[in-house]
């Protein structure tokens, strides 16, 4: 293709284990419609469609530099071509072959915590639950309760759903491991309180063996990404793996869109009647995706997630004087409120946090001129007698 050499028109990547190809796919269907209505897999569930309840949640797995990333995304507004060169987990793709059960799922659909009612909300509590634990076996009862900040649940209430998973956390509570928080202590020692607040029997539960877990295609170790033009109907979409590639794209089209996670573009495309005909994903063009620590405070390259950028900001946190951090801090206790886990995993700072206000010129409009790319923000040291406190003001009532 003239605009993007070397270029495929096909996209390629695995789901649940086998490989799919589709050869000039339409550039405007998500992963999720295509999971739902090609593949037929309807575990994962269409709610919202925005990504604001977590029903579409699936596994997105890719290898970079030696090493296996797993994450948690919203299949609703993942553009199907952007999960090229990668693995797919739905829920039809983890359990065991006994009984087709994971202990996820055993935890919280069999009514063993009693964590599902209408069960339409349970595949994304699961899926974001095994994403978790693919990353990490024990994890904290902090990160449980981080992992669902992006999947709702009009049924339960939460407690059932939390406190089943809550037995994966080696600090335990409410059926844990180690011990129950209605435990009580008196002077002949630790003596347990049973009685209502008791949801389950936390002994039946199968352990965790993460060695029975599916492993990432190995193909994918050694397959090299190849940079795609897809002309859809309507749509083009483009993945550039340079920064070359993407400026001469820039320049071909002035007035493309540049997209990471298409958490903003996909809503206003699917509910705000805005229409893009080109659009150019930015996600795997290493100059955006880097971090450097200066003299002046952190660089953020322009693709940059917030979760990474979210780590990487507590990591400085707690390795720098407080004194040069207090904007870190402040950025830390924002993107607490910023969505969901599944939306930050995918979405960027250059999407969302503009802090000059000669660049932000008003509400979703900036100084970038067509043709032009932002390549990184600069997020600066607080001096000595400098205080940085953040607010969140939403645009409603
Ligand atoms: S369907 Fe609600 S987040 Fe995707
Ligand atoms: S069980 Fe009904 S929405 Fe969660």
């Amino acid at each position: 293709m003239a605009e993007l050499e070397g270029a495929k028109e096909s996209i390629s990547f695995y789901v649940n284990g086998g490989k799919v190809v589709v050869e000039s796919p339409d550039s405007e269907t998500t992963l999720l419609y295509f999971l739902r209505t090609q593949l037929r897999l309807t575990d994962t569930k269409l709610g919202c469609g925005e990504g604001g309840c977590g029903a579409c949640t699936v596994m997105l797995s890719w290898y970079q530099e030696g090493v296996v990333t797993h994450t948690a995304v919203n299949a609703c507004l993942a553009p199907l071509c952007s999960v090229d060169g990668m693995a797919v987990t739905t829920l039809e793709g983890i359990g065991s072959s006994r009984d087709l059960l994971h202990p996820v799922q055993e935890r919280i659909a069999i009514a063993r915590a009693h964590g599902s009612q209408c069960g339409f909300c349970t595949p994304g509590f699961v899926m974001s639950m095994y994403t978790l634990l693919r990353n990490s076996h024990a994890p904290s009862e902090k990160q449980i309760e981080g992992a669902f900040e992006g999947n709702l649940c009009r049924c339960t209430g939460y407690r059932p759903i939390l406190e089943g998973f809550k037995t994966f956390s080696q600090t335990g509570c409410c059926g844990g491991a180690t011990k129950c928080c209605m435990d009580v202590k008196s002077s002949d020692g630790i003596k347990t309180i049973k009685g209502p607040s008791i949801l389950f029997d936390a002994s039946k539960f199968r352990p965790l063996d993460p060695t029975q877990e599916p492993t990432f295609p190995p193909a994918l170790r050694t397959e090299p990404l190849i940079p795609l033009a897809i002309k859809g109907p309507r749509v083009s979409w483009y993945r550039p793996l340079t920064l070359d590639q993407l400026l001469v794209l820039r320049a071909r089209f002035p007035q493309s869109k540049l997209v990471i996670g298409n958490t903003e573009i996909g809503v206003e495309v699917k509910f705000k009647g805005a229409f893009y005909d080109t659009l150019i994903s930015c996600s795997q063009v290493p100059e955006l995706n880097k971090m450097a620590v200066t003299d002046e405070g952190l660089t953020v390259g322009a693709s940059v997630t917030l979760t990474r950028l979210e780590e990487q900001l507590k990591h400085l946190v707690e390795s720098l004087p407080e004194n040069k951090t207090r904007t870190f801090s402040a950025l830390l206790e924002m993107l607490r409120w910023f969505a969901g886990q599944q939306i930050r995993n995918v979405s960027t700072v250059t999407g969302v946090i503009v802090m000059d206000p000669s660049f932000f010129t008003g509400y979703k409009k900036t100084s970038i001129k067509p043709g032009e790319i932002l390549l990184s923000i600069l997020i600066p040291f607080t001096k000595e007698y400098e205080f940085v406190l953040s607010y969140k003001q939403a645009r409603r009532n």
